[in-house]
């Protein structure tokens, strides 16, 4: 377990110039945010010049929810790596389940992102998890261990993997502290038995808010969160970053 936790905004596809500015000069006023809490905020391609300019010089981070895995070329509606390395984002989120089921991403295309993103010295985060009727029928662990597989490469320093079980995003439901240590001890023994991978970040993610953050960050093995809905309001994020 790190002992930096990575709290995560994933904004979605959700707010315009004003409202994004106002939530991050509120956040960035926070005071008491807890110290070893790294804040990073993903919002959608387009807000990304307005809040890097936004966030300089102050804690936060900026992050993306995506990028192509190509350096550049015909990719019409796709936005380069090169162009985010140029306005400070220093994590992406890649192989989110809506770009899994939106986007038709597999496994493979996940893994040349998470390539390219490495070879830029951003950090990726990967993201990993069930579908319901997987862990209903019981194949969560292999569906997990499958996608490890192909996303991550071997020998890595501090790989950032998002935990997000499809049935949880944007649901409410929300696993068990059980369940969610279970694919951190899973996550962990995968990646140094078949990764040689000994120092990692493990988020969890899906229906995260203020109540159940501090439950799961204070009994789990988890280091930090990866959050939606909850990350568009003030004063969610207020009590999760301050752990309040
Ligand atoms: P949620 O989304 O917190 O709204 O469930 C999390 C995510 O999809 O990253």
């Amino acid at each position: 377990m790190q002992q930096v936790k990575l709290i995560v905004s994933n904004w979605k596809m959700n707010l315009g110039n004003k409202k994004a500015a106002r939530l991050v000069n509120n956040i960035k006023k926070l005071k008491n945010i807890h110290p070893n809490y790294k804040n990073i905020i993903c919002p959608q391609f387009l807000l990304i010049p307005h809040i890097s300019n936004l966030v300089n010089k102050s804690s936060v981070l900026l992050g993306a929810q995506d990028c192509h895995y190509q350096k550049e070329g015909a990719y019409t509606g796709d936005t380069s790596i090169e162009l985010l390395k140029e306005n400070k984002c220093k994590y992406i989120i890649v192989g989110h389940s809506e770009r899994r089921q939106y986007h038709k991403e597999n496994d493979s295309i996940i893994r040349k992102k998470v390539d390219l993103v490495l070879s830029k010295k951003i950090k990726p985060i990967v993201c990993v998890g069930e579908l319901l009727k997987e862990r209903q029928s019981k194949r969560y662990v292999k569906i997990i261990k499958n996608q490890l597989d192909i996303c991550i490469p071997k020998n890595l320093n501090n790989i950032v993997i998002a935990y997000e079980p499809v049935w949880s995003i944007g649901t409410g439901l929300v696993p068990s502290l059980k369940e969610i240590n279970e694919i951190y001890q899973l996550t962990k023994i995968f990646l140094q038995k078949s990764k040689k991978i000994h120092n990692f970040y493990f988020l969890y993610g899906g229906s995260v808010n203020s109540k159940n953050f501090k439950e799961i960050i204070e009994n789990t093995s988890v280091d930090g969160a990866l959050i939606g809905g909850a990350s568009l309001k003030f004063s969610e994020m207020k009590k999760i970053l301050t752990n309040s």
